[in-house]
């Protein structure tokens, strides 16, 4: 028998660490989403919390296209999702695509932070809508090029991860045992030791 979602979050809730931010341990990706629409009030409250993220020269790079179900937007990002996360996103309410442009609009260089600002600018996005109960679940696996094509995106913009984003489902409504599996599997993470560096190779100690 299948966890329940409840049962799930607590099997991917992250270990408490004294003053670490609870949103940034209970945050996890879920691939079941209920129907539950999100509403407009709590998106305008997630791209504000976009919005002050910081960016080189404060460029705010960053373009977000938002579909909502059954929208055109929506049905063009969903197109150009691979088969394997056709096979679970279609469920959530919103799919989000991000892009952002990397010539620097003061002085028309180019800026080669462009996608980690956007990057920065996604995970304050996924952190808010953690803080309101939302789910959201980053994908790589899209086509660029169709997307690019589908909203005439121009080629000095970068794209980043389409992001869906909803209320968390039962894991039960998935029909994939891979997806299921890893639905209800604990997450795990590298220890500090291995990516927090003194020198190359070093491990600083933090104590
Ligand atoms: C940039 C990026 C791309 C990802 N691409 C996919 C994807 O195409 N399909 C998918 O099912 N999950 C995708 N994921 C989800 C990751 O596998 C997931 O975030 C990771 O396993 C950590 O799990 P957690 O977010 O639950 O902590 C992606 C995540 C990120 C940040």
């Amino acid at each position: 028998m299948s966890l329940s979602s409840v049962e799930v979050n607590k099997l991917k809730q992250a270990p408490a660490v004294e003053g670490v931010l609870p949103v940034v341990l209970r945050r996890w990706s879920p691939r079941s989403f209920n129907s539950r629409e999100v509403n407009l009030a709590d998106l305008r409250k997630i791209f504000e919390a976009v919005r002050w993220t910081a960016s080189s020269y404060n460029e705010q790079p960053w373009r977000f296209f938002v579909g909502l179900s059954n929208s055109l937007t929506y049905k063009k990002i969903f197109s150009t999702l691979i088969g394997f996360n056709q096979g679970w996103a279609g469920a959530a309410p919103v799919l989000i695509l991000g892009a952002a442009s990397s010539k620097f609009a003061h002085n028309g260089s180019s800026n080669m932070f462009a996608l980690y600002d956007l990057g920065a600018a996604a995970g304050f996005l996924c952190l808010q809508a953690s803080a309101l109960g939302l789910s959201t679940h980053s994908m790589a696996g899209y086509d660029q090029a169709a997307a690019r094509k589908a909203f005439e995106i121009p080629e000095d913009y970068v794209l980043g991860a389409v992001i869906a984003l909803g209320y968390q489902g039962e894991p039960s409504a998935l029909n994939n045992e891979h997806m299921l599996a890893q639905e209800t599997a604990p997450r795990s993470r590298k220890p500090l030791n291995e990516f927090v560096l003194s020198a190359w190779g070093e491990a600083e100690d933090l104590g």
